[in-house]
């Protein structure tokens, strides 16, 4: 069991979207919280809220693609709210340039904060988890990092989710017998900022930022009838989740069926191939 009333929680990409609701329901639910986003103003105007709410918030710059910029997020969320017994690893900028196109900065920018990003925020505050004997870490994937073809020209995006999923269930062998959990959440289709602002995200060095709008194609989510859930919706889920200590957390159960359909029954078709091998 994970305890998250009277604990220091950390939440990347709190500005904005999924990580706004994570932040505000931590709060909501007895935990102190430091917002920490590449856009301060963003983490600035949700930490207020929390505060102005009766809960206790911080806000920090920080952009996850950038190590040193992640430890001096720790730094000053450690030297304002103490150790720190929840990390959720949510920052996340997406991408949806056909793989004939896709750039060298593009594909540098998604690996660098949706990969990357979550590794070193993890690794950050890792040992002082391992000091304190135990603690939370959670990371925002994807459900098109778990069925990569769920939406169609998503390559550089779904490439560095899937990793997420991989670094994190590999991860959690090594670091639950010092009573670490981790827990990766799959969003499937939440109300965000991401369409508007997604440009606003990129890092100078990936070539941004800017105000350009996101053009997604159309073949992405035709004949995808995606449900939308808002951020208040899933962010009690994903807490009771974290708080049963439970390795995945989704938000849409129908999205069950995907995964068979386009992962699990790919993947048995092909070890039924293997057998067939065998038995020749
Ligand atoms: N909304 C969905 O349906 C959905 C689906 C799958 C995955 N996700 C993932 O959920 C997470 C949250 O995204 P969202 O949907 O709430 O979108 P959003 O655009 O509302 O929020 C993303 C937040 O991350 C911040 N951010 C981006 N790059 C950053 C960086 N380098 N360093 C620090 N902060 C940075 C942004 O400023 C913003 O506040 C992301 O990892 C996203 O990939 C969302």
């Amino acid at each position: 069991m994970t305890e998250i009333t009277g604990s220091a929680a950390v939440v990347t990409g709190g500005g904005s979207g999924i990580g706004m609701g994570l932040a505000k329901e931590l709060a909501r639910q007895g935990a102190a919280v430091a917002v920490a986003d590449i856009l301060p103003d963003n983490a600035r105007k949700v930490a207020d809220e929390i505060n102005d709410a009766g809960g206790t918030a911080i806000a920090i710059h920080c952009d996850v693609s950038d190590r040193s910029s992640i430890e001096q997020m720790k730094a000053e969320a450690v030297a304002e709210l103490g150790t720190i017994q929840l990390v959720f690893a949510n920052a996340g900028a997406t991408s949806f340039m056909p793989v004939t196109e896709l750039s060298e900065s593009e594909l540098d920018w998604m690996t660098e904060v949706n990969f990357k990003g979550v590794v070193w925020t993890f690794l950050t505050f890792l040992p002082d988890m391992i000091h304190a004997g135990g603690g939370h870490l959670v990371a925002t994937a994807s459900m098109a990092g778990l069925i990569p073809t769920l939406v169609p020209v998503h390559t550089a995006y779904a490439g560095a989710k899937m990793g997420v999923i991989g670094f994190v269930r590999s991860m959690q062998l090594e670091v639950e017998e010092h009573g670490v959990s981790c827990t990766i959440y799959c969003p499937g289709g939440v109300l965000n900022g991401m369409r508007d602002h997604n440009a606003k995200y990129r890092p100078a060095r990936f070539g941004g930022p800017s105000d350009e709008q996101m053009q997604i194609p159309k073949a992405s989510f035709q004949g995808n009838r995606l449900r939308f859930l808002t951020p208040d919706d899933v962010a009690p889920m994903v807490l009771q989740a974290v708080r049963d200590d439970r390795p995945f957390v989704f938000d849409h159960s129908e999205q069950r069926q995907q995964f068979r359909e386009l992962y699990a029954d790919v993947v048995e078709s092909c070890f039924d191939d293997t057998e067939r091998w065998e038995a020749r």
